[in-house]
């Protein structure tokens, strides 16, 4: 990448790290990237040592939400190579995300790039235990100073990285939100932008104190159809049938969804994406024809549903014997771990930055 330079840690707090029990989220590595972007142009690519930023009280991704993010991940393949999954997939999203919160976008070479870089110099962080995996999280934020509903002009891009345990140690469950939405036809649903997990925080929180791990959304106008989970898509495997929600706009377009779709219809499954009402879902498991649920996304892989509770009905089912997810995750492990080969391209080894400055 063109200027970007880097600044090392004096010293890595790696050492420090008990790798055989990693919480999630809350470890971060010793680099962070950063490119600021003028109102007309990124400049300023830069990594440096994690410290902490000053804010000015008038920051309008503070006042107005403009900020989305990435989520993605590193793995060590059994020879030790770090690899990346599908990175320029999340370029693409993030770029989408932008466009639709009147954001810069940041130029795909870039952001592949700034990964490759950062991946590279944190690359002792990345977990060498199984189902353990550095997290990465590009950011971008508005950075203008002014009180006033508008675009910002100016906007930070940011990438950091985070060693992190499994995501759902164990099966989920799952309650099917009676009240509250996540996204409606027109709004923002498919952007990853902060707005819509702030939003779900509040809903989240209630079906915890319900003993519940997650939300089930519904859609926003009949409130009848299945969307999403929190930060996952998601997929019914009946008797005769798979079935994923549509992303017709208000559901974030996963990039593990995307892969098992790929995955699944590879291995000669049909799998349909379409409308799926939630009185389908129960009516198919009161039938026996329901065996089973799970979620999809980067942060879990493949997550188990063992568990939907919608009304004053509960879906319940036992996954210890779960074939199919259980190929999908193997699939894609094997790929990102190394220890089948990757005939679809979808891991790329980190590549050594050529430093400029
Ligand atoms: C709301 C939401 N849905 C779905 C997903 C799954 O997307 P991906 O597979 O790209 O991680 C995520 C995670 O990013 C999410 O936050």
């Amino acid at each position: 990448m063109k200027d970007l330079t880097i600044h090392h840690a004096k010293e890595s707090r790696v050492a420090n790290v008990d790798f055989q029990n990693l919480p999630f989220g809350k470890i971060i590595s010793d680099h962070m990237f950063e490119i600021d972007y003028d109102g007309k142009q990124w400049v300023n690519p830069r990594i440096s040592p994690v410290e902490k930023m000053s804010i000015h009280p008038m920051n309008m991704a503070l006042h107005y939400g403009q900020s989305i993010f990435e989520g993605m991940k590193a793995s060590r393949s059994k020879d030790g190579t770090p690899l990346l999954f599908r990175p320029e997939l999340h370029a693409k999203r993030m770029n989408a995300s932008a466009v639709r919160m009147c954001m810069p976008e940041i130029p795909e070479d870039i952001f592949v790039e700034a990964i490759h870089a950062i991946v590279g110099i944190d690359q002792e962080w990345i977990p060498k235990i199984e189902g353990s995996a550095m997290y990465i999280r590009p950011l971008m934020f508005a950075t203008d100073e002014m009180v006033g509903v508008k675009a910002s002009d100016t906007y930070k891009f940011m990438i950091i990285c985070l060693p992190v345990g499994p995501y759902y140690p164990k099966p989920i469950k799952l309650l099917v939100e009676p009240h509250y939405i996540r996204a409606a036809q027109g709004g923002v649903g498919e952007a990853k932008t902060a707005g819509n997990y702030a939003a779900a925080l509040y809903p989240s929180k209630l079906a915890r104190e319900q003993g519940y791990d997650q939300v089930l959304w519904l859609d926003a106008v009949h409130h009848k159809f299945v969307q999403e989970v929190g930060t996952m898509n998601i997929f019914f495997v009946f008797n005769n049938e798979i079935v994923t929600p549509a992303t017709s706009g208000t559901i974030l377009k996963g990039i593990t969804r995307a892969s098992t779709l790929e995955i699944l219809r590879g291995n000669g499954h049909t799998v349909n994406e379409r409308d799926l009402s939630i009185d389908e879902v129960l009516s198919r498991y009161q039938a026996g024809e329901l065996i089973e649920v799970f979620g999809t996304g980067t942060a879990a892989l493949i997550a188990n549903v063992e568990e939907i509770k919608y009304d004053n009905h509960f879906i319940r089912l036992d996954s210890s014997n779960w074939a199919l997810s259980t190929s999908i995750k193997d699939e894609i492990n094997g790929m990102r771990f190394g220890t089948i080969e990757d005939k679809r391209g979808w891991t790329v080894p980190v590549k050594e930055v050529a430093v400029t400055a």
